[in-house]
């Protein structure tokens, strides 16, 4: 795959909106578009600070959004920008989530994972997809994307909290499995004429979730396509940093959004991940 020499450098783009989703998440709309689809990201620089990859949250040609957590050095000096200011952004890179128009598909989003999520929503109905949308979070202060997927058509949004205060109380990937296990795919054709077994599952969100999603889609037998995430330096397969075992592929370039056949052959999937350093880092058990 080649990358032109203008997506690998940064160019700057001004803030043009600025929306305080929750205490820590903010989405930024930026003038210009890089052209970006669903599930790619960009690289956002601070100069004198950091470069972190970020998915885009939304781009239409016109406009291009991100959602971020401010959590380190890097995210909390982005969220002292106001609109006017400038930032600079490389990309669009790696790979995107894949449909075909009028299928019935499941987005499962964790965190953040709600704003990529929104994205494939808006371009799919747009081809005539049916959508089951799971959005979970700790608490429903912190669920995120929540009108907007409201205003979509042929969407069903499933909510699922962990402490129970709206929605499910529980995970995300339990609302998943339930709805796979209502309508199996041999189901597809012969079974109760309201059952339209599910096409594929898109998800983005902690690797932990990512994990039961991958175990649920394979025992259920349905394709999916997760967004993976590794420490990422270049973004575009030079510095090797986000090499994943023991397959050597590259998550900037083959990812971040990679078929479940592929995923279950990656060995440290929901093990660990390594550092900028290239350390190993073991995943929080759940
Ligand atoms: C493909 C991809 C898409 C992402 N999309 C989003 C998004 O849409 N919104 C969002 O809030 N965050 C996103 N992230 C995470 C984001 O890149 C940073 O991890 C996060 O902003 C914290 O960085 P920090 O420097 O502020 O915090 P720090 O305290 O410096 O870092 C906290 C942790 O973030 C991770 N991290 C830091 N820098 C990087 C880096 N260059 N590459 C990968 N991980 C890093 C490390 O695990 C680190 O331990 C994405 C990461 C990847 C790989
Ligand atoms: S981030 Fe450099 S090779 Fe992927």
């Amino acid at each position: 795959m080649s990358i032109p020499l203008q997506s690998q450098l940064p160019r700057t783009y001004r803030i043009k909106e600025i929306k305080q989703e929750t205490e820590m998440v903010r989405t930024y709309t930026f003038d210009g578009s890089l052209g970006a689809k669903p599930g790619q990201f960009v690289m956002v620089w601070l100069p004198g600070i950091d470069e972190n990859p970020m998915s885009v949250a939304y781009d239409d040609g016109a406009v291009t959004k991100i959602t971020f957590f401010a959590v380190g050095d890097m995210s909390e000096a982005l969220a002292e920008k106001q609109v006017g200011d400038l930032v600079g952004l490389r990309g669009p890179f790696g790979t995107f989530y894949e449909w075909k128009p009028g299928e019935h598909i499941a987005l499962v989003a964790g965190g953040y994972g709600a704003a990529p999520m929104y994205f494939i929503a808006e371009n799919s109905v747009a081809h005539g997809c049916t959508l089951e949308v799971i959005i979970g979070a700790r608490g429903k202060e912190h669920l995120l994307y929540l009108q907007e997927f409201e205003k979509l058509p042929h969407v069903s949004l499933h909510i699922a909290t962990n402490d129970g205060s709206m929605g499910y109380k529980g995970y995300n990937t339990d609302v998943l499995e339930k709805l796979l296990a209502s309508c199996p795919v041999e189901k597809k054709g012969k079974g109760k004429p309201d059952c339209s077994p599910i096409d594929q599952v898109f998800a983005c969100g902690p690797e932990m979730m990512l994990k039961k999603i991958s175990e649920v889609t394979a025992k259920y037998k349905i394709p999916s396509q997760l967004s993976l995430e590794r420490y990422m330096k270049c973004g575009y397969g030079l510095c090797g940093n986000c090499v994943v075992d023991p397959l050597g592929i590259r998550l900037c370039i083959e990812g971040p959004v990679v078929k479940n056949d592929t995923c279950v052959k990656i060995e440290e999937f929901g093990k660990y991940h390594r550092d900028d350093l290239g350390k190993k880092k073991e995943f929080p058990l759940p």
